[in-house]
């Protein structure tokens, strides 16, 4: 076997997505990396901590689970699954049964949305590809459960596959989608009282598009939707106070220059301080 091949090599890669084995039931074995990254990438720049509680609704075979489980501290992970086989299997051959010990993460079985059973609200939850394949009577209800054990700060993450219609069968789809329209969506969201915005995020290899959900009186959604925009403006902010202190101290210099007064020892002394005093000349 040659280092390529090697590396293609992955548990459950002679699987296709919906077949019986932990990682293919869930989606293709081989995206089990790339979409728990995604997941985890996603929640911590939207503001999860260790000290967050986080519920992961549909959490299937812990793909997303075996790195928030580490992260968060003991207690704070829970996940609702109704096939128990994924989690033993997770436990198994991804997680490890010392992380769970040291850990504790909560599972519950419930197949209805019972998300008021774990009796703690919650500050983060996500549902990964779980309304991309369930039918509008199950999403509205676990939208309606959601809000019950949301606070007005509590982030809720969910993707879609959207379209132009929505999809108005009973029957769970798997492994392909169900898709909803815009206004639909905006439908569940109004009945749940919550609401919903797009989030400005890399979807999923299957397409679907990342929403962000909240209670109605959420201080702020749109603050959401692009999840590093404030570090982004964090930089830019950084990048023009370094651009005014340059400017700073070459006035400073040419002052000198110009008036002959000023000692050196009057102002700190900047950190990159040039070792002559630039040409008077030059533009400030
Ligand atoms: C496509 S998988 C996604 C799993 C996981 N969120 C992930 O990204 O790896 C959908 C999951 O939803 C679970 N599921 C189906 N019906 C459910 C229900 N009523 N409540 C909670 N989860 C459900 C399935 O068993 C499956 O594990």
């Amino acid at each position: 076997m040659n280092l390529k091949e090697r590396a293609e090599r992955f548990p459950g890669d002679e699987h296709k997505a919906g077949e019986e084995h932990y990682r293919a039931y869930i989606d293709a074995p081989d995206n089990y990396d790339l979409m728990a990254a995604m997941q985890f990438n996603l929640m911590t720049g939207l503001g999860l901590r260790q000290y967050h509680r986080l519920l992961d609704i549909g959490c299937g075979s812990l793909r997303a689970g075996r790195l928030f489980i580490p992260y968060l501290l003991p207690g704070r992970y829970f996940g609702i699954e109704p096939n128990q086989w994924l989690i033993d299997q997770a436990i198994e051959h991804e997680v490890g049964r010392d992380l769970i010990r040291i850990k504790t993460p909560q599972f519950s079985n419930s197949s209805d949305f019972d998300l008021t059973s774990f009796g703690v609200m919650f500050d983060f939850i996500i549902a990964q590809s779980v309304f991309t394949h369930a039918p509008p009577r199950p999403i509205a209800l676990c939208l309606s459960k959601a809000r019950e054990v949301m606070t007005k700060e509590s982030i809720f993450v969910s993707n879609w596959a959207e379209d132009d219609t929505s999809y108005d069968g009973d029957e769970w789809v798997y492994p392909d989608f169900v898709k909803y329209a815009a206004s639909r969506i905006d439908e569940f969201m109004s009945d749940a009282g919550l609401v919903a915005r797009r989030l400005n995020w890399t979807k999923p290899p299957s397409g679907q598009s990342w929403f962000v959900i909240t209670r109605q009186d959420f201080p702020n959604i749109e603050k959401l939707t692009d999840p590093f925009a404030s570090s982004r403006e964090l930089v830019k902010t950084e990048e023009k106070l370094k651009f005014c202190e340059e400017q700073l101290d070459r006035l400073y210099w040419v002052l000198r220059r110009v008036t002959g007064s000023g000692r050196k020892d009057e102002r700190r002394v900047p950190r990159d301080a040039p070792a002559s005093p630039p040409d008077p000349g030059q533009e400030v």
